[in-house]
This record gives structure tokens, C-alpha cells and sequence, in this order.
């Protein structure tokens, strides 16, 4: 770019001349007064009549293509957005948008005449400076931009102007005319970033016709609130760029302003709540920034070395100075406090940029432990992750874990179209069960299409705790007993009565009896062909010893999976040996499908992945919701019925809209994406791959499961089934090492139990056997 480029050119009319071609073409009569323009003259005329219009003569330079894209999108505006202040063309007395009109010089220019809006402009209002305009600023461009969506003009391309952010490079020449040696450097360092990142992610970003120049001169205030915008003026520098270079010069920065960053939070606030920005945008808002207050020092600096500014925009020093605040606050602080005040997770994308994250760490430790208390975590260290991406999760330093043992975000972590529904319906409607909603009934119906016509109404809650503790009150009230029986080691939920269901965490009740555990690998059983039977007659000794201190079963309540037995695997037909005793006895069946439910154990149904044949209620929750709290019972309708009768049954969020959409969200995926179908092929590749890995890791006793839930059984002697549960901590925290998440589970607390996500492939099977094989290892050699 050359020095020639910098220059303005302005037209040369004098006063007399455009009085006359106005009064000529427009049949306008009034008081002219001059207003500054870059590269165009401007006078606001009063008119006769009473009226205001602003009369603009355009550069001789400006092509009649970019004078005829204005007139469109103003029109376009118009059409769409009619209460949108900007302004709006007033036709010549001849009907046309614009007329041409000839120097002195013999130069040929456009005169055009557009609306007048009233307000006062912001850079003129020191007391319109405040986080609520800004915000209110941003919100408006929006609109406007929202207003330009889908409109385009084959000049919008090639609107070619100094301004155009995504040009920026060209401005490098020009630096060289600035006198500070240190303003230069940072104008050369903020292009270099440009260079090689910012200008290629920009590209990747969405692009639309954008003002792009809606700063504190071409934005008005309302004279009587200077906290209300009231108006977006000069569409001169607007091109078809992507939108976060319209956030970035939508700049109402003071000059002695401490905190640039703080200005650009609301803008970015105001313009995200009408239209929402995306998460890669709001992380290059701060670099585009830059690029643009490194364009004002750059190009008003330039023209005062050219000395051609002649008043126009010339105080690089202003802008200098909010460039080297905004440089010194840094890219990771600024983008965060961008994230937060649009409310975007505060670290989840900026990872690359993270410098402090040990920093970072301590400080969040201890103020969770101030404000938390201590709580138990799953490593001694607790993991701080800031995101979730299909099987991984994601530190502040970017570190990738693989996730073996989440069963909560079943279809995978971060999931875009639960994160949709969720929001989608957020923004819409919700609303508690007692107004009548679609999509909570269209939810009850998909979940309960396939299942046997008793199981045909659901009760939505909050947590699996809630379904099971009303299923168990359920089965009191319907056999009017108030006893139970769970499997030994059973976990069922965290209220006072689910508490009792529960003898992995709690202790041991007198109206409960546990079931041995149809354990096949080190059970009483385990060899015996007839062991399905054998460990379901144990039925009949609960019984009676719930008879005699006194109670009745109401039910047996079991996790098809049994997961805090280990993964234990049943022999086949054992749970429908204990159902037909149980039922037979009087008692009902609750399959409790927290863990077992939604295709983990290669059918949708536990139960019927592990042959129950009748179950009287099914108690779901963690993954209905993929992450978000959500619980369902079903059971018979006539049974729930008779119940709201007694007790008026009711959750105040339990079946909420918003709910019930991420769990239809869920259910979509687990559909389209055949999820079901990819658990049982990646499950069995995954206990296939153990398996031969267990032929050269003598730790290896024992691989079982079924779908996408696995037990891996370590024991130090294989004849003896010894277990090493001290070498399953050990191996936890190597594995920890490799970047791998396990958890541990049995009463020996020696068997890994794993719950891939469906967003497993084979490559991370193979990753998971490479670094358990590693870690086996180095514990043999320690
Ligand atoms: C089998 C089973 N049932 C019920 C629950 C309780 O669910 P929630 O934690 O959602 O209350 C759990 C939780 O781990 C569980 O594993």
C-alpha cells in the first residue's frame, strides 16, 4: 500500500454550488451545516419545512457499485427491520436513490440524501460512557446485523478500504511511518499474530454484510439518556466480513479508560443477547480487537507523518494507549472475562493460550474447600476439567483424558444436540407438570413405546435417588409391606430411603435382607453348571429371615449391572429366578436401570439384556439426561393412580419441558447414531483386546461384561484368586499418569469398572489396552 492510499481526497464543492445542485435535484432548501467524513463531504441541512436530511457528495474515487451496495442494505434494512434507527434514502425529485453531479474539476460524484437521526453522537457525550450503553450498543448492532442477514450485493467484496479488519496486513508498510519505536514493534506484533492466527481462524468463522464501523462516531446517544443508543450512522465502511470484526470496532473505549477490556465485556455481553455468538468467536474478540486499535495508530499515525488527518481522526495516542492496556492484561485474562460475561464456560476453549494453569489450580482448590468443605474426590489430586469432548475431558492446559469410567454422559461428553435441545427449550418454555405440555407427554410416550403394556406410565424426577426412593414407596403402599431385598453391596441412591437400599455406603437394616451376589468368578458357585439356580434359592433364606425379625419384602430392587458388585456377571437366567420367587412371595420386581439402562449393557433395557422377564417398575437416571439431572420411574398406570390419590405425587422440576427435551435429545442420538449397536462391538472388542492382554499380564484374573460396561478383575495369584487391591490403587494413579480416567469397584476393591461412552471407537480401546499394558508393566517391575 502506498502513501497515495492514505490520502482522503475529499470533494471540492463549495457551499454555493451544492445549495444549488440540492435545490436542482432534491427541491431541498434549508441550513447546511458541514459535517466530518473520511473520504466524502456531509452537511446536515435544516429544512424549510422543519425537517432534518443529511446531503452527502461522495469521493470522485468511490466506484458507483459500493455507493449503490449502501443504498441496498439501507433499503434491505428498511424492509426488514423498520423500527431499526438508521437511515433511510430519500429519493431525488427525479425518483431515483442517488444523482450525479459534476466539480469544478470536471470530476463526476454521487450526491445522495438520506434521513436525518436525531441524538447526539457518543464521542461527543463524555457522560454516555458506561457498561449499560455499551451493552445496549452491542444489542443494537446486532439487531442491525440481524437485519443484514441474507442480504448481499456483489460490491459488498470489494468495498476495499484501510478499515477492513481482515485486511490488516497491508497496513504494514505503513508502520514504518510511525515515529515510537516501541508502538511499532507492537504494531508489528500484534500483525505478526494476525498472520499466522488470527486472519486463518477468522476464516473459519461466519461472515455476513457488517457495518463495521459503528464506533463512538458513527453511534448516537439520546440527548436526555446518553445511556441509550439511539441510532447507527455512516454505512461507508460497511463489506461482507465475519462478524466478529463488527464487534471489534463497535469501540466506545475514553481515552484515560483503565479497563479497554472491561468496554469490549459489555459490547460483546450486548451484542451476544440478540444474536448469539459462537464460542470461536468470542475467543478471537480479543485478538480482532487489538487488530483494530493497532489499525487506528497505524493509520492515524501514518497521515500524520503524511500530514493529511487535517483534523480527522488524530490521536494515535488514545489508541496507543488502550492497545498497550489491553496488551498488558493479556490474551488468557481478557478472553476470559469475554467468555464469562457472555456467559461461555470461563476456561473450556482458551487452552492454548493457558500459561497459568498451576496458578489457577491452587487458587480453585482452596477457595472449593473454603466454600465447599472438603469433599472426596476421586485422586488425591483432585482433576480440574474445564471440557468435555465425546470421550475425552479436557484440563485448562489442554490435556486430554480418556474417559473409561463416566456412566453419566453416556452418548458422550459435550454433546451438541443435547446442549441444543436444552438451550432450545430453555428460551422457550418451562414449566413445572402441572400445566400441560407437549413434549413431556411425547417423551412418556418414546420411553415407554417398546415395553410391556403394564409398564405404561412414567413419574419424572430429578435423580435416580428420587426414582428409586419412590418406587420403593410405591411397593409399600401396593403390598402394604415395608421390607426389601437388594443385592449385598447394592448402591441405590442418597435419600433416607434409598440410604437403606444402599449397604455400599450405609450400614445395615432390620426391614432389609441382601442377596448373595451370583458372583462367577470367585462365588460359592461360581463352577457349578446349576449356579443360576443355586444362587437364586438364596431368595428363600432372605425371606425368612426378614420374617422372622418381623417384616415382608415389598420388592426386590436391583441393578441389572451390578456395578458396586464388581461388574459381577450373573449366570444366565439368575435374575429371573430371583423375579418369579420374589413375585411369587408377593413382592414386586424394580429394575433399577441407573447404571444398566439406556443401551449400557447392549439392549436399551438392562432387564432384558440380562432375560428379566417381567419387572414390575424401572427406575432410570445419569444418563437419560446425558449429564443433565433427570430420573424416571415407570411403572403401571393404575398403580401410580392409586397412589396420587392417597399422597398428591408432585416434583416441582421433575418433568420439566426442558427436561424432558434433553432426554428426548439423548434418545435421538442413541437412534440415529445406532448407539446400542457400536456399545456391543466396541465393548466386545475392548473385553477381547483384555483378554489377550491378560495372556502376558498375569495381574489380569479375570475380564467380564456385557455392552459398554466392563469388570477387569486384578489378582496377585491366579489358582487363589488372591486380590490385589493394593496394586488396583497403584495401577489407578498410572493409569491417572497416562491420562487415563478408572474407577475401582467390589468388595475387595480390586476390579476396575469401566463404563466407556459411546463416543469409544476401537482407537481408544487400543489407546486404553496400550496404557494399561504399560502400566502393568511398571508395577511389576516397582
Ligand atoms: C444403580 C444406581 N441406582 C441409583 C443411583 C442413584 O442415582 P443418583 O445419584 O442420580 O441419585 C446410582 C448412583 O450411582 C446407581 O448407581
Amino acid at each position: 500500500m502506498s502513501s497515495e492510499t492514505l490520502k482522503r481526497n475529499l470533494p471540492r464543492f463549495e457551499l454555493d454550488e451544492v445549495r444549488s445542485v440540492a435545490r436542482e435535484l432534491y427541491g431541498i432548501r434549508g441550513k447546511f451545516s458541514s459535517q466530518s467524513s473520511e473520504r466524502d463531504l456531509s452537511w446536515k441541512v435544516r429544512l424549510d419545512d422543519g425537517d432534518t436530511v443529511v446531503l452527502k457528495i461522495a469521493n470522485a474515487a468511490e466506484p458507483e457499485a459500493i455507493v449503490d451496495f449502501q443504498v441496498r442494505a439501507l433499503e434491505h434494512i428498511a424492509a426488514r427491520n423498520e423500527r431499526l434507527p438508521v437511515p433511510r434514502m430519500v429519493a431525488s425529485a427525479n425518483g431515483r436513490p442517488y444523482e450525479w453531479i459534476e466539480s469544478r474539476g470536471g470530476d463526476r460524484h454521487i450526491l445522495r440524501v438520506l434521513s436525518y437521526l436525531p441524538g447526539d453522537v457518543i464521542e461527543t457525550r463524555a457522560d454516555a460512557l458506561c457498561g449499560r450503553m455499551r451493552f445496549a450498543l452491542g444489542a443494537l448492532v446486532a439487531e442491525l446485523d440481524l437485519a443484514l442477514r441474507g442480504f448481499f450485493h456483489p460490491a459488498a467484496r470489494s468495498n476495499d478500504h484501510l478499515w477492513d479488519l481482515t485486511c490488516c496486513l497491508e497496513l504494514r508498510a505503513q508502520i514504518e511511518l510511525l515515529a515510537d519505536a516501541e508502538l511499532r514493534a507492537l504494531c508489528h506484533q500484534v500483525l505478526d499474530h494476525a498472520e499466522t492466527s488470527v486472519l486463518p481462524q477468522l476464516q473459519q468463522l461466519r461472515w455476513q454484510v457488517i457495518h463495521q464501523d459503528a464506533d463512538g462516531r458513527n453511534a448516537l446517544v439520546d440527548s436526555n439518556d446518553p445511556h441509550k443508543p439511539v441510532g447507527i450512522i455512516d454505512f461507508g465502511d460497511m463489506l461482507y466480513g465475519p462478524i466478529v470484526a463488527e464487534i471489534a470496532t463497535i469501540d466506545t473505549t475514553a481515552e484515560d479508560e483503565p479497563d479497554p477490556v472491561g468496554c469490549l465485556c459489555a459490547t460483546a455481553a450486548g451484542f451476544d443477547s440478540r444474536l448469539p455468538l459462537e464460542e470461536a468467536e468470542v475467543d478471537l474478540l480479543y485478538d480482532a480487537t487489538l487488530i483494530r486499535h493497532a489499525s487506528n495508530v497505524i493509520l492515524i499515525g501514518a497521515r500524520d507523518a503524511i500530514d493529511d488527518s487535517h483534523g480527522y481522526l488524530s490521536d494515535t495516542g488514545k489508541y496507543a494507549d488502550i492497545l498497550r492496556r489491553m496488551i498488558d492484561e493479556g490474551r488468557d485474562r481478557a478472553t476470559r472475562r469475554i467468555r464469562e460475561a457472555c456467559r461461555f464456560p470461563v476456561y473450556a476453549s482458551i487452552a492454548q493460550h493457558e500459561t497459568s494453569a498451576a496458578a489457577g489450580y491452587d487458587a480453585l482448590a482452596r477457595k472449593r474447600t473454603r466454600l465447599l468443605g472438603e469433599v472426596v474426590h476421586f485422586y488425591e489430586r483432585p482433576l480440574h476439567f474445564v471440557r468435555g469432548e465425546g470421550p475425552w475431558l479436557i484440563t485448562p492446559d489442554g490435556r486430554r483424558y480418556l474417559d473409561s469410567y463416566n456412566n453419566v454422559q453416556q452418548i458422550g461428553h459435550g454433546n451438541a444436540h443435547v446442549a441444543k435441545a436444552l438451550y432450545r427449550q430453555s428460551s422457550v418454555l418451562n414449566v413445572n407438570t402441572r400445566y400441560l405440555c407437549d413434549i413431556v407427554a411425547d417423551y412418556a410416550e418414546r420411553l415407554t413405546a417398546d415395553l410391556p403394556d403394564h409398564l405404561n406410565a412414567c413419574v419424572f424426577v430429578n435423580s435416580g435417588s428420587e426414582a428409586n426412593d419412590i418406587a420403593m414407596q410405591l411397593a409399600q403402599f401396593a403390598t402394604g409391606r415395608d421390607g426389601a431385598l437388594i443385592m449385598d453391596e447394592a448402591y441405590h441412591g442418597c435419600t433416607e430411603t434409598t440410604m437403606e437400599l444402599s449397604p455400599e455406603v450405609s450400614g445395615r437394616f432390620d426391614h432389609i435382607e441382601y442377596l448373595e451376589v451370583p458372583d462367577m468368578y470367585r462365588g460359592r458357585f461360581a463352577a457349578d453348571a446349576d449356579a443360576a439356580q443355586k444362587y437364586a434359592a438364596d431368595v428363600e433364606r432372605a425371606l425368612a429371615d426378614l420374617a422372622q425379625r418381623g417384616h415382608q419384602a415389598a420388592a426386590w430392587m436391583v441393578d441389572t449391572a451390578l456395578c458396586s458388585n464388581g461388574v459381577a456377571m450373573a449366570p444366565d437366567g439368575y435374575f429371573d429366578l430371583v423375579a418369579q420367587r420374589v413375585q411369587a412371595a408377593g413382592g414386586l420386581v424394580t429394575a433399577d436401570e441407573v447404571q444398566a439402562g439406556m443401551g449400557r449393557l447392549g439392549d436399551f433395557w438392562g432387564f432384558r439384556a440380562q432375560g428379566l422377564e417381567h419387572v414390575d417398575m424401572i427406575t432410570m437416571g445419569k444418563p437419560v439426561g446425558n449429564g443433565h439431572p433427570l430420573g424416571v420411574l415407570i411403572t403401571d398406570r393404575a398403580l401410580i393412580d392409586r397412589f396420587a390419590a392417597l399422597i398428591e405425587l408432585f416434583s416441582t422440576f421433575g418433568g420439566n419441558p426442558v427436561s424432558c427435551a434433553a432426554g428426548m435429545a439423548v434418545l435421538d442420538e442413541i437412534e440415529r447414531f445406532g448407539l446400542v449397536g457400536k456399545g456391543v462391538e466396541v465393548g466386545d472388542y475392548l473385553r477381547a483386546q483384555l483378554r489377550e492382554l491378560a495372556r502376558r499380564q498375569p495381574l489380569i484374573g479375570d475380564v467380564r461384561g456385557k455392552g459398554m460396561i466392563v469388570g477387569l478383575e486384578f489378582v496377585t495369584d491366579r489358582e487363589r484368586k488372591t486380590p490385589a487391591s493394593a496394586e488396583t490403587a497403584r495401577l489407578i494413579d498410572l493409569m491417572l499418569a497416562e491420562h487415563i480416567l478408572v474407577g475401582k469397584s467390589g468388595p475387595h476393591h480390586n476390579a476396575f469398572k469401566m463404563r466407556p461412552n459411546f463416543a469409544w471407537d476401537r482407537a481408544q480401546v487400543d489407546l486404553f489396552i496400550a496404557a494399561l499394558d504399560k502400566c502393568l508393566d511398571q508395577l511389576t517391575r516397582q
